[in-house]
């Protein structure tokens, strides 16, 4: 009989932890307090505790082949970037023709996930459930914790001086659902990510007047990048990555630097941030710099205090008669089912190795899926996180040792300053950690074999989009159909805009790319050189 694994929701981390379990032969129960799987991308009319809440005009800022389950291709009619009800669509069929609906127990709350009095010997839990008022307890021989991490607002009133007598109203964006009731009022928006921006530029249609504070700034990128391609299908690229890691750093910033400022200068746009060449993830929104110039909106500093009906900002201007103000300021991720110490094992940090592991706990039994962040999106790594944990439950992947395993946490505490900034969110390079995670599982792809074996495949591979198939290539899960997905990836890519067809279908030409990557990069190689 295989082991028991609880699973703790069925969003995107749930599925692809059930889906993995199956793969290793362990029994997955997996515990969703709604009534259907998708978790954020099931969108309701109203916030709902303890679940994430979206907006109805939310879009996917990743592109589509680089958001899908590795072995499971958006249909090639799909729109690259996916309104929340396509996505969620496509998130029940995949649920479906995997079979995983049978796994869950929807209408079921997990209140309390405990260490079995044999936790030593055996490292088992108990998981308490609730379905219909009636409580529930069970025995598991491993854990996944895939809850999500947008739920917990973060709403920093505190912080605000003043804000206790503004008489408007003020809302989290967690609340903002859509933009009927901002009709002609003046609206304050206090955070400048993706969520912020695209409220704000939804608003500016119907508001009188939008301001965004932002304290840091933020580069704003466009959907639509070199030749009309998907931002990511031309930017997350292993050469690119491979590129970054050997570039000495000041060019490697001086480059990124001038990349975010191609579309527009941000020193011009109050959008500029604090540390520029910071890898913090960009904001994806077309329309704001448009709404800008049209003064629709407009950016200033921190708020210093609130009157009863204005703000005063760090500039010391002023934005006054405020009707609403929005705090965009993003979640706090808490687990109330489970005892603090076990995640946040030190100074009430997030302590997990690789994101993923408890590192202090005596048995490797708890896995935490969807929690780290990369510039990537989220399906792949879930998938890639839930495959590796199935692996370290079902002994067939062991983990270091507990003071190797903190070695490791540190080191990568210190990187992680260094490119992402203090930041609530665990940041890592996509590729960087994809490519760790995969080689734990052995199924990293070997890109110099490839290079002899099936060049055309390896020239994909390395210069084109790191598309998540690349992770079911080879190894132990490999999936048959990922060589014809990676080849094919570009096909889908334009089919559903090339509605008008005018010649034949072209790709990127990565000869041509690469010349053009590489000449500046090396001629700037030759005169720091020249200069040392
Ligand atoms: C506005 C917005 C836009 C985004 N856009 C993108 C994007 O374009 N691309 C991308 O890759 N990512 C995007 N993300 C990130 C997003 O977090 C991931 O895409 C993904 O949805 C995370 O899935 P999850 O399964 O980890 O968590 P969730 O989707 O939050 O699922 C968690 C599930 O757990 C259930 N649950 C929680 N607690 C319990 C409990 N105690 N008992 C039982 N069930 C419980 C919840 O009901 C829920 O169904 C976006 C996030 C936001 C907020
Ligand atoms: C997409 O938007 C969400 C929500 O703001 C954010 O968490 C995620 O990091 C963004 N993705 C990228 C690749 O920037």
């Amino acid at each position: 009989m295989g082991k028991r694994v609880a699973i703790v929701g069925a969003g995107v981390s749930g599925l692809a932890s059930i889906r993995c379990c199956l793969e290793e032969g362990l029994e997955p129960t997996c515990f969703e307090r709604s009534n259907d799987v998708g978790g954020l991308w099931k969108f309701s009319d109203r916030a709902e505790e303890g679940r994430a809440s979206i907006y109805q005009s939310v879009f996917t800022n990743s592109s589509k082949e680089m958001m899908c389950f590795p072995d499971f291709p958006y249909p090639d009619d799909y729109p690259n970037y996916m309104h929340h009800s396509k996505l969620q669509e496509y998130i029940r069929i995949f649920a479906q023709k995997k079979n995983l609906l049978r796994y869950i127990q929807f209408e079921t709350l997990v209140s309390s996930i405990k260490k079995c009095p044999s936790f030593l010997v055996t490292g088992q839990w108990e998981v308490v459930s609730e379905k219909d008022g009636k409580q529930e307890s069970a025995i598991f021989d491993a854990v996944m914790i895939c809850s999500g991490h947008h739920v917990y607002p973060n709403l920093p009133t505190d912080s605000f001086p003043g804000l206790h007598q503004f008489q408007g109203q003020y809302l989290h964006s967690r609340d903002y659902k859509d933009p009927e009731a901002f009709r002609g009022k003046r609206v304050l928006v206090i955070g400048l990510g993706n969520s912020g921006s695209d409220i704000a530029v939804e608003l500016s249609r119907l508001a009188t007047q939008v301001i965004i504070s932002s304290r840091s700034g933020s580069w704003v990128m466009s959907r639509v990048w070199n030749d009309g391609y998907p931002w990511d299908m031309v930017y997350v690229t292993r050469f690119a990555s491979f590129l970054q890691n050997i570039l000495p750093s000041f060019v490697s910033d001086w480059l990124y630097v001038k990349k975010m400022n191609t579309w527009f200068k941000h020193e011009n746009y109050g959008l500029m941030p604090l540390n520029g060449p910071l890898r913090k993830e960009p904001v994806f929104n077309d329309e704001l710099p448009s709404r800008i110039l049209c003064g629709t909106v407009s950016i200033k500093p921190s708020v210093k205090e609130f009157t009863e009906t204005s703000a005063v900002f760090e500039d010391g201007t002023m934005f006054e008669a405020i009707d609403s103000i929005i705090f965009a300021t993003g979640y706090d991720y808490a687990y109330p089912f489970l005892d603090d110490s076990i995640i946040k094992s030190r100074n009430s940090e997030v302590t997990l190795f690789k994101g993923i592991f408890p590192p202090l706990i005596e048995k490797p039994t708890l896995a935490v899926i969807g929690l780290v962040q990369s510039l990537g999106a989220a399906i792949p790594t879930a998938d890639l996180q839930a495959r590796w944990a199935a692996k370290v439950f079902a002994n067939s992947c062991t983990l270091p040792t507990t003071s190797e395993m903190m070695d490791d946490i540190d080191e990568k505490m210190g990187k992680k300053l260094k490119w992402f900034g203090q930041s609530q969110t665990l940041q890592t390079d996509y590729i960087t950690y994809m490519d760790e995670l995969s080689s734990f599982i052995g199924a990293k792809p070997n890109i110099p074999w490839l290079f002899l074996t099936d060049p055309q495949l390896a020239l994909e591979v390395f210069f084109g989009p790191c598309s998540p198939y690349q992770f079911r290539l080879m190894g132990p899960g490999k999936w048959d159909g990922a060589r014809n997905a990676i080849l094919t990836q570009w096909d889908r890519t334009v089919k559903p805009t090339r509605t008008r067809a005018v010649s034949e279908a072209q790709r990127p030409q990565h000869f041509y790319t690469l010349l053009k990557m590489l000449s500046f990069p090396v001629l700037l190689l030759v005169i720091w050189l020249t200069l040392y």
